[in-house]
């Protein structure tokens, strides 16, 4: 089993790594420099629609949140976002305008799969995001988009996410292009950024240095925020996750700009915040939320291209062009520190206890 590994301590290392090469098949004849084209989607999946519903599960569902931003700001459409075990049970009024996506790595797990059903006996058209082909999910689907991640072994989802943000993101342009909602020179600069991902998320050693070296601050305490603004909150809500599943660890993902309606009381050295800090979307208003946990004592590791003086721990990412290319470098980040923290405790990173791969049971 180990030599699968590829010399890397767990599959989950190796998946992190591996984000790079498989973004690129993601990205593989569908963005061209001119447009995205999804051969596998029939553009009247589209006509009459007013509004996208999204629903999944677990780090799905972060992937989904983080959609729901682009294809408001991108493709101005009307987005909303359930977590399908609540969707199932709530009475939901579903109305035919309305294109139903479900989004899932592995296609089968149950509350997914039985959101999907209710749409389809709703009359509504679906859709899938799916790591697996011929899954149960994909059979079911009006129409599907495979995110090509490959096997994924690792019970914390790292590759799965990072391809179904990207085709998010590349859907959210597709849609710009059919409903004429951006000019195409913005869609020509967001397709050249869409081509960069790969080098984007591509491991600089010398940040998971530093990760496995500050990583040693960071394995008590009483409990860890990770926050951020707009698709940085969704990536945040996600970077919490990855650190519960495998540190066992109390994390939560908060809205910066909501730390002080409550949270803020916790703050004290031992109260752990990790903040996204991107240079190119509401630094300013982050920076200041920041600052405020680190006046009331909170030990701060800053996620930034930016140094921040008020940080007990800096992890720098790069310069990048758009707050999109530094999601995915973030996202990298916080990967690798949940990772890391989960190594030094000496847990099993690939089998977290009471966790399983796919939940294909309520
Ligand atoms: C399980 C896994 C998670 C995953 C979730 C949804 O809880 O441990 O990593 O995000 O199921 O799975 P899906 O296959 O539908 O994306």
């Amino acid at each position: 089993l180990s030599a699968q590994k590829d010399g890397y301590r767990f599959f989950m290392e190796k998946e992190i790594y591996e984000q790079s090469s498989v973004i690129a098949d993601t990205l593989l004849g569908r963005v061209t420099e001119k447009e995205v084209i999804f051969e596998e989607l029939d553009s009247q999946l589209f006509d009459g629609i007013n509004e996208i519903k999204l629903c999944a599960c677990g780090t799905s569902y972060h992937a989904a949140l983080t959609a729901s931003y682009m294809f408001e700001r991108y493709s101005k459409v009307k987005t909303s976002v359930e977590i399908a075990s609540e969707f199932r049970y709530r009475e939901p009024i579903m109305t035919a305008d309305t294109l139903f996506v479900v989004i899932s790595q592995s296609g089968e797990t149950a509350d997914t799969l039985e959101t999907l059903k209710m749409a389809k006996n709703a009359g509504l058209k679906t859709l899938v995001i799916c790591n697996v082909d011929n899954s149960s999910m994909v059979r079911l689907a009006d129409a599907t988009i495979l995110t090509r991640a490959g096997v994924e072994k690792g019970v914390a989802s790292t590759k799965a996410f990072a391809t179904q943000v990207t085709v998010f993101w590349m859907l959210s342009l597709y849609l710009a292009q059919l409903k004429q909602s951006l000019m195409q020179e913005s869609i020509e600069k967001q397709l050249e950024l869409l081509r960069s991902i790969p080098a984007c998320v591509k491991v600089e050693e010398s940040m998971h240095e530093r990760i496995k070296r500050l990583s040693k601050r960071y394995l008590h305490g009483h409990g860890f925020f990770f926050i951020g603004r707009d698709i940085f909150f969704p990536l945040a809500l996600e970077g919490a996750l990855k650190l519960k599943e495998i540190s066992y660890l109390h994390a939560e993902g908060y809205p910066s700009g909501e730390m002080k309606h409550g949270p803020i009381a916790l703050a004290d050295p031992e109260l752990f915040t990790i903040a996204l800090l991107p240079e190119h979307l509401l630094y300013e208003k982050s920076r200041s939320n920041v600052e405020e946990l680190s006046a009331r004592d909170s030990t701060i590791c800053a996620i930034s291209p930016i140094e921040f003086d008020k940080a007990d721990d800096f992890i720098e990412t790069k310069n990048q062009k758009d707050y999109m290319l530094e999601f995915f470098e973030m996202m990298v980040a916080v990967q690798l520190l949940s990772l890391e923290i989960s190594v030094r405790l000496g847990n099993d990173v690939d089998m977290p206890r009471n966790l399983a791969k796919s939940v294909t049971v309520e």
